[in-house]
């Protein structure tokens, strides 16, 4: 069920972000609005190259050096007044990322120190009053890994980072993100090292906490039909716009943008087992210049105006938005 909008944890609007290419900048997010409602699980999905990973660190301010960003990212944090993340220096960001903001990194050896064990890690980003009764801290340690899917938690918490998989260390890696009891959770493919058996503890406990401690969860993939299982809202991202957003369920069986559509049908020809469907044409690089809708040179339904103009965002029937000028429902019609 939606919140009433002043219960939004994060709002983001009119988002761009640019990044040097040394001569120049490259346009890689477009103008992207949305909310994420407290408690709330909100999907992120597209395909390889479309931005997701680009969008969840301009959040938190984790871009290359250089990059350029416009317009605002606003948090509501529980307590205290709304934060402008995008006008915050490094140092003032510092006090609210990973700790009121935990940030998962889609590879997730990148924030962990090589030459510290794991378990102090975890330790060390849990909250100061935690940390003051090391006994306690250490208890609190092992039930982080336990909930994130580590069957041994003493070994791993002894573990060094490169004695673990991919998959073991995704999930000290999640694991620590939850240590310092985060409002907001960005997990970018918090699961996809792990086999598909061992993906549902770990959600399953991201679920517990946004029910049961009220976090609220961006979860990026590139598989619509994973992020479903766990998303009450999805967005939908293609070439650096979102292209959708609307409640799961909603854009699950009435898709507004044909591009939703086809990576529904993608994955229910995956599910079946038949040959896999492929969306028609390449994905293009960020560098290629398309004008209109970005997604026309792939559109079964693209005609002239596509070509040329580019789709603002307007209401969807299933009660989100969608950027097209030729809604799948309508256009079947
Ligand atoms: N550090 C960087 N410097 C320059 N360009 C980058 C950098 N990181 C990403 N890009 C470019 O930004 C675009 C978006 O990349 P991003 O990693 O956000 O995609 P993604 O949707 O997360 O893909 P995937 O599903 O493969 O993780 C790509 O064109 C990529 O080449
Ligand atoms: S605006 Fe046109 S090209 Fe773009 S998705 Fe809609 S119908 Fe297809
Ligand atoms: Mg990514």
């Amino acid at each position: 069920m939606h919140r009433p909008e002043n219960e939004n944890v994060l709002s983001v609007k009119n988002l761009s972000v640019r990044l040097s290419t040394g001569d120049s900048y490259l346009t890689i997010i477009n103008d992207a609005s949305f909310d994420l409602r407290k408690s709330s699980t909100l999907g992120l999905i597209g395909e390889s190259g479309s931005g997701k990973s680009m969008l969840c660190k301009s959040i938190v301010n984790l871009l290359p050096k250089g990059s350029r960003l416009d317009g605002n990212v606003t948090f509501y944090p529980d307590s205290g007044k709304p934060e402008e993340l995008l006008s915050m220096s490094e140092v003032e960001l510092r006090s609210i990322r990973g700790k009121k903001i935990g940030f998962l990194s889609q590879e997730p050896g990148s924030s962990m120190n090589p030459v510290m064990k794991c378990g102090k890690q975890v330790f060390d980003a849990l909250p100061n009053f935690e940390r003051a009764n090391k006994k306690n801290g250490i208890q609190q340690v092992l039930k982080l890994l336990e909930n994130s899917g580590l069957k041994n938690p003493e070994a791993i918490a002894n573990s060094y980072p490169h004695e673990l998989s991919g998959g073991m260390l995704q999930r000290v890696a999640l694991a620590a993100a939850l240590a310092g009891e985060p409002e907001i959770l960005i997990a970018d493919e918090p699961v996809t090292a792990l086999d598909v058996s061992s993906r549902t503890g770990p959600m399953k406990s991201l679920s517990r906490l946004t029910e049961e401690m009220g976090l609220s969860v961006i979860l990026v993939s590139h598989d619509i039909d994973f992020v479903s299982n766990w998303a009450d809202d999805i967005m939908v991202m293609y070439l650096g716009s979102i292209v959708e957003l609307g409640e799961t369920n909603k854009i699950l069986s009435s898709p507004a943008h044909p591009y939703t559509k086809a990576l529904l049908d993608l994955s229910k020809s995956f599910m079946s087992g038949s040959l896999p469907e492929t969306i028609p044409g390449d994905i293009p690089s960020m560098e290629e210049k398309i004008s209109g809708c970005k997604f026309h040179p792939r559109c079964e339904f693209a005609d002239e105006l596509c070509s040329t103009t580019e789709p603002d965002s307007e209401d969807a029937e299933h009660g989100g938005w969608k950027r097209c000028f030729h809604p799948v429902g309508e256009t079947e019609n």
